[in-house]
């Protein structure tokens, strides 16, 4: 059986090299032969994501014809980067990409560290913000009042408290989507539900098809499932979804589920446009995927002029193709653990059977509190709390980085709460290795990628804000200065992962 689980076409593979910003050579270096820069700029767009791991290769003569080079040029190429391990092949089933065992760290996802073992440390780990109070201390209240009638029950609800439920169902029916409660399910957050939607559809071995950079943790709860991962490269900058490509890879490898965040991406901020999102849900149609749609972030948009697309599953009014995956995490807090997922009622009737055996409910005290932000109008005010804090946090955050590190690259996303931020060559596990001793916790860009894609990124969330943010900038500026200068350890090609 054939090793790779997406395709790249020679016109493809030649606009993305042609893309490529020529790197000055530094003073008395040669240019390098032809077959050498081919095989660089084929490593650069493995490395970083842009050509996914595990994607088969044209053949020789057509990408040859397509770079107007001889045939002999890209077989060396071809011939270096498989001996390099950024290629393997097979008699009969072409060639494929791969990144080499032991380069760069292994991708899993991020641990958050507990509050009270930061020290003196700023934590750029985690992409999630203190509760806007005063309505994390409101809402508990409001909760204790409406908890008595439930003291009497079991106190068991594997579906969610009935309130919660018709109340996320108005909100979905509000924004255009008609939507029963028996289509939601309540779950322990985003984590919760796409842990239920991989257990029920995604068993071991099955492929799910996932933008390439995703959120880690998504990533690794799917790896630790046993699903295949088929990564789809993100556009450059915030251009987010190639609907050929994505076109392509649900066509080519027929995955059981898809895996997109439509709404202020994570990592990269993108936000996807109807087009777009028209796209991925006729795409997974036609393969038979289903298309999960995670909207933690959609509430987070910080431009005041931005009008939000309509939702994804808005263009799936019978709900045969896409779930939806919600969370109060980001536009409240984390700690209330409260996510969601909203679906056909038979697809949410099988979620709730399987969760018998994992976490049988989410706590009732919290459901009370959500919906109590719901129905009293508190949420709106919490949300807009919200907005103020990580809006103010980006653009600091944005001008300490455009300050400290001019040499580092982002595009500036209109919402979300990340900057994905390409680090001018820089090795992303060495910065965030460094960081740690220079009093800065950063994770790496290979955490958001599928085997070890995006060793040239970090990633910066939007909280902290003010004097922090800057001196966060000051400290990755020092990490980076280490990095360059090697004097921190490391050799030559951990230090800079491009040649
Ligand atoms: C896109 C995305 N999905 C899910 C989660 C996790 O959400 P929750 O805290 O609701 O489990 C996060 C957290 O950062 C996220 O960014």
């Amino acid at each position: 059986m054939a090793q790779w689980t997406s395709a790249v076409g020679a016109a493809q593979l030649a606009r993305l090299l042609n893309s490529q910003q020529e790197r000055p050579a530094g003073p008395g270096t040669r240019r390098p032969p032809a077959y050498r820069a081919l095989a660089d700029g084929i490593r650069l767009l493995v490395l970083e994501g842009r050509v996914p791991v595990a994607a088969r290769l044209p053949a020789e003569r057509e990408l040859a014809l397509s770079l107007s080079v001889s045939r002999t040029t890209v077989a060396a190429a071809y011939e270096a980067l498989r001996a390099e391990g950024f290629l393997e092949s097979r008699r009969g089933a072409g060639s494929w990409t791969a990144v080499p065992a032991g380069n760069p760290l292994p991708a899993r996802g991020l641990e958050p560290l507990p509050p009270e073992a930061l020290g003196s440390m700023i934590d750029l780990g985690c992409a999630a913000l203190p509760a806007p109070e005063p309505w994390l201390t409101r809402a508990v209240q409001g909760a204790l009042e409406e908890l008595p009638p439930y003291a009497h029950t079991h106190g068991d609800y594997p579906a969610g408290l009935p309130a919660l439920r018709s109340m996320l169902a108005e909100r979905y029916t509000a924004r255009g989507i008609p939507t029963m409660p028996e289509q939601i399910m309540v779950t322990t957050g985003a984590m919760g539900a796409m842990d239920a939607i991989c257990h029920l559809f995604a068993g071991r071995g099955e492929r799910i098809a996932v933008e390439s950079p995703s959120y880690a943790n998504i990533l690794q709860l799917m790896r630790e499932a046993g699903a295949r991962l088929v990564p789809v490269a993100m556009a450059e900058g915030l251009a987010g979804w190639d609907m050929d490509r994505w076109r392509q890879v649900l066509r080519d490898a027929a995955p059981r589920l898809a895996y997109v965040v439509a709404d202020f991406h994570n990592p990269t901020g993108a936000l996807a446009d109807e087009h777009q999102r028209r796209g991925l849900v006729d795409a997974a149609r036609s393969a038979g995927t289903v298309l999960v749609v995670d909207e933690t972030m959609s509430e987070l948009h910080l431009d005041e002029s931005l009008d939000m697309p309509r939702p994804v599953c808005g263009f799936d009014p019978a709900g045969s193709t896409v779930i939806t995956v919600g969370s109060a995490s980001k536009a409240f807090w984390a700690g209330m653990r409260i996510g969601w997922v909203r679906a056909a009622p038979d697809v949410i009737r099988s979620l709730v059977a399987a969760r018998a055996y994992a976490d049988l409910g989410t706590p009732v005290l919290e459901q009370l509190a959500v919906n109590w932000l719901l129905s009293a109008g508190g949420w709106e005010q919490a949300v807009e709390i919200r907005r103020g804090q990580a809006r103010e946090n980006r653009d600091a955050l944005v001008a300490a980085v455009r300050r400290e590190l001019p040499g580092w690259d982002f595009s500036v996303p209109k919402g979300g709460l990340t900057l994905w931020v390409r680090t001018g060559g820089l090795s992303g596990s060495r910065l965030a290795e460094v960081g740690e001793r220079v009093g800065v916790r950063v994770p790496s860009g290979p955490r958001f990628g599928v085997d070890g894609a995006f060793e040239g990124y970090v990633r910066l969330p939007f909280t902290v804000g003010g004097a922090v943010a800057e001196e966060a900038a000051v400290r990755l500026a020092a990490a980076a200065r280490l990095v360059e200068t090697g004097a921190n350890g490391g050799n030559e090609a951990s230090r800079m992962f491009v040649a």
